[in-house]
């Protein structure tokens, strides 16, 4: 199969305000990809500072929005806003995302619906729209950015891993059904990875299981997650010790062994 090339490409990212879509958005754009960048609201700033830096390091076309993609009609908002200023998206990076750490029963639901809105139904709602477009033109690609979560329950925080096994399922059920009409559907499966999601919210600052995952940098996730997208894999685990333990081990481990290490595991150390 032959690569896809991004130069010259449109190229949305959501959550390219931080973290690994920052990243994600300053490959796009050394690849030659245009760039239109999507977040909160509250990162508008943000985003016109990314937007440009992008535009005098790489001389690429960028424009920005904020929108609440959590909210009923934010996504829909967001694909009319980018459309009437950039009619062709060729790539979709699906990569806003959020976390919330705690017991399920002990957390805030309405932080966990939220999660849910903008994990899942964001993410399916974008996609669909957008892969509608890819599918007519008989090109295209979605990048999802999912996690090793995806692959076995993440205890403490359960929801968050449930939301990315959601995006799993999909992502790999639709790759499946457009990938003979020139679009791809790819994931990218990074580890803990040093970003605001982890870092300065309520997540743990210390927890047993960064003895072995460590913690990846959000540079070398995107570069990595843009090689294989460019290859059109549909799922990549950046890392080959994190394909072992995310994909091997869990084929020959048993569900209830694995759930038990993750109880202490990924506990909040004191
Ligand atoms: N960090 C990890 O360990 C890790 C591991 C595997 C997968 N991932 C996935 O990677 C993706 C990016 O996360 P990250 O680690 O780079 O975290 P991050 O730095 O917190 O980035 C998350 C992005 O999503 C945006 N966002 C949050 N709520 C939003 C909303 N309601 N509407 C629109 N945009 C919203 C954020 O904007 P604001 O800054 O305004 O909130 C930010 O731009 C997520 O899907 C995450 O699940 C992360």
């Amino acid at each position: 199969m032959s690569r896809y090339e991004l130069k010259g490409r449109h190229a949305l990212i959501t959550g390219a305000s931080s973290g690994i879509g920052k990243e994600l958005s300053r490959c796009f754009a050394k690849e030659g990809a245009h760039c239109v960048l999507a977040a909160h609201p509250s990162e508008m700033s943000a985003l016109a500072a990314l937007a440009a830096e992008l535009e005098k390091s790489h001389g690429i076309k960028t424009w920005f929005f904020g929108v609440d993609l959590a909210v009923e009609y934010g996504p829909i908002k967001l694909y009319d806003e980018v459309k009437a200023h950039v009619p062709v998206i060729d790539v979709l990076v699906n990569n806003a995302g959020m976390m919330v750490y705690g017991d399920f029963h002990q957390v805030d639901i309405t932080r966990q619906l939220t999660l849910v809105h903008l994990n899942i139904r964001a993410l399916m709602l974008l996609m669909h729209m957008f892969l509608k477009d890819m599918s007519d033109r008989c090109d295209g690609r979605i990048l999802n950015v999912s996690s090793v979560s995806a692959f076995q329950p993440t205890v403490h925080h359960a929801v968050y891993g449930a939301s990315k096994a959601f995006v799993q399922s999909l992502s790999e059920a639709v790759h499946e059904e457009v990938r003979r009409s020139g679009v791809m559907v790819c994931t990218l499966n990074p580890s803990y990875t040093n970003t605001p999601l982890i870092k300065g919210g309520d997540f743990p600052e210390r927890l047993w299981w960064y003895a072995v995952s460590g913690l990846s940098d959000p540079a070398v996730i995107a570069q990595k997650g843009i090689r294989a997208l460019k290859k059109g894999k549909s799922l990549y685990i950046p890392g080959l010790k994190n394909w072992i333990i995310h994909i091997l081990l869990q084929r020959i481990s048993s569900r209830k062994l694995i759930n038990y290490i993750s109880y202490y595991a990924l506990k909040r150390r004191l």
